[in-house]
Formats: structure tokens, sequence, C-alpha cells
């Protein structure tokens, strides 16, 4: 998979470099290429120089904060998106990134990631790839409101590219994760069996696979139905209340 990454602040994503997913490129999994939006902003609308770059101006209508300029932007993804690319445009007025986004996400040939900051991106930008036939997402890391797309395109850089196959030692520990089957992953422990005064559920120790794989079914619902009410529509039924 290739992954294009555009924002003013390129920097941020030397994040990338580190842990697993440095692992990835370096092992060519994954290409991760990120570029600086204002390499494109060094003419102004009219052709002639902008020693400025500007990348922004303020919003048609009124309002408070800036708009990303449409021409920038479009100069931009014209060198970067690749025939048959996603385009992901970070935005709390987007699509919510579920797992199951990630995992379509994690089958795409090139990824690009347009970050906007201030109010975001000229709305015409997504208009425009979608005409030309490109997929075109703006997607939302949750409801509240980041500075800008650089950490959510971050995170579902990370979320996609671990379930790239061969991306993961152990295969079978993303089968078994929260949000993999709909529900959250149950509670893990680890020696010792008692630790200041608590102790690992019995039937963790007792060796029985069967009464082992119930409970943990019957903790992935009590913790789902706990703390994400909203996820339990699909399993209703599934355990006994
Ligand atoms: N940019 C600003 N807030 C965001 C959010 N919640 N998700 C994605 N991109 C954003």
């Amino acid at each position: 998979m290739r992954i294009d990454v555009v924002s003013i602040f390129p920097e941020f994503f030397s994040v990338l470099d580190v842990s697993l997913l440095g692992k990835a490129r370096q092992s060519e999994l994954v290409n991760v290429h990120v570029h600086d939006l204002r390499e494109w902003a060094a003419v102004k609308t009219d052709g002639t120089p902008d020693a400025h770059r500007t990348v922004d101006d303020a919003p048609f209508g009124g309002g408070a904060g800036m708009v990303m300029k449409a021409d920038v932007w479009g100069r931009a993804l014209d060198d970067v998106l690749q025939r048959g690319g996603v385009l992901v445009i970070p935005s709390p007025a987007g699509i919510p990134f579920t797992q199951a986004l990630a995992a379509d996400l994690a089958e795409a040939e090139q990824i690009a990631f347009a970050c906007g900051r201030y109010e975001g991106i000229d709305a015409r930008v997504a208009e425009h790839y979608e005409a030309k036939g490109f997929r075109v997402l703006e997607v939302s890391l949750g409801d509240y409101v980041l500075n800008g797309g650089e950490v959510a395109a971050a995170a579902m850089i990370e979320a996609i590219t671990r379930l790239i196959p061969g991306f993961m030692g152990n295969a079978q520990s993303i089968v078994e994760e929260s949000h993999a089957d709909g529900l959250l992953e149950y509670p893990s422990y680890t020696r010792p069996a008692s630790w200041r005064g608590l102790d690992v559920p019995e039937v963790l120790l007792s060796g029985h696979h069967g009464n082992i794989e119930r409970w943990r079914r019957e903790q992935q619902v009590r913790l789902t139905r706990q703390r994400r009410p909203d996820l339990m529509a699909d399993h209703d039924g599934d355990v006994a209340q």
C-alpha cells in the first residue's frame, strides 16, 4: 500500500517512524510519503509568485476563521493522488471512522490524506475529485474538534496499516480485539494470579477451554452493554441478560 499525506505540518508525521508502523515502512509493506502543502503555494491564483506561500483565505459569506484554498489543494492533489487512489479528508463533519472502515481502506492501493487546518478545505475540492471518479471520504475521528486533520490522519493510518496482511506478528490478536466482532474486548490478566489482594477470575486458571470462552464472551457483552450500549443492538440475545 502507498499512503500520501499532505499537510502544512509535515514534521508532525515523524510519529510514523517509530513503533510497528516504522518497521512496516522499512519492510515496504507500506510506503508513506509526507508532503508540505506550501510546496504548491508558491504562486498565487493569478499565476504571480507568492512569497508568503498563502494557503488560506476568508470565507465567502463571512464568519470566523479562514478556509484553505481550493487552487492550492488542487495543484497538490493533482500531483499526489494516483489513479484508483482514495482521497481521505479528515473532518469533524465527516462520517465516523470505524474498524469496518479501517478494514475497507486496508485494501486500497493508495490513500491520500488531505489534512486541513482552520475552518477546513474549500468544499469544491472534495466535489471536484469525486466528479473525476475518485473515491472521496470526509472522515471524523469522533465527536470532538481537533485543531486540524493531522492527529486524525495519524490515528487512521495506524488503524488501517495494522490490518494489512503480514503487518501484525499474530493475526489471531486482530480477530480477538475490541470491535473486531462489534463488541469490546474481554479483560486480560497475567502473572501473578494474586496482586494487592486482587485475584484473577478463577475460571481463567481452570484450564477448561469451553468455560473460559463462555466467560470471555459474557465479559464482552457485560462491558459493551455498560460502556457502549449503542453497539449492543446487533448483539441482544447473544447471552442471557
Ligand atoms: N479535524 C478536526 N477535528 C477532527 C475530527 N474530530 N476528526 C477528524 N478530523 C478533524
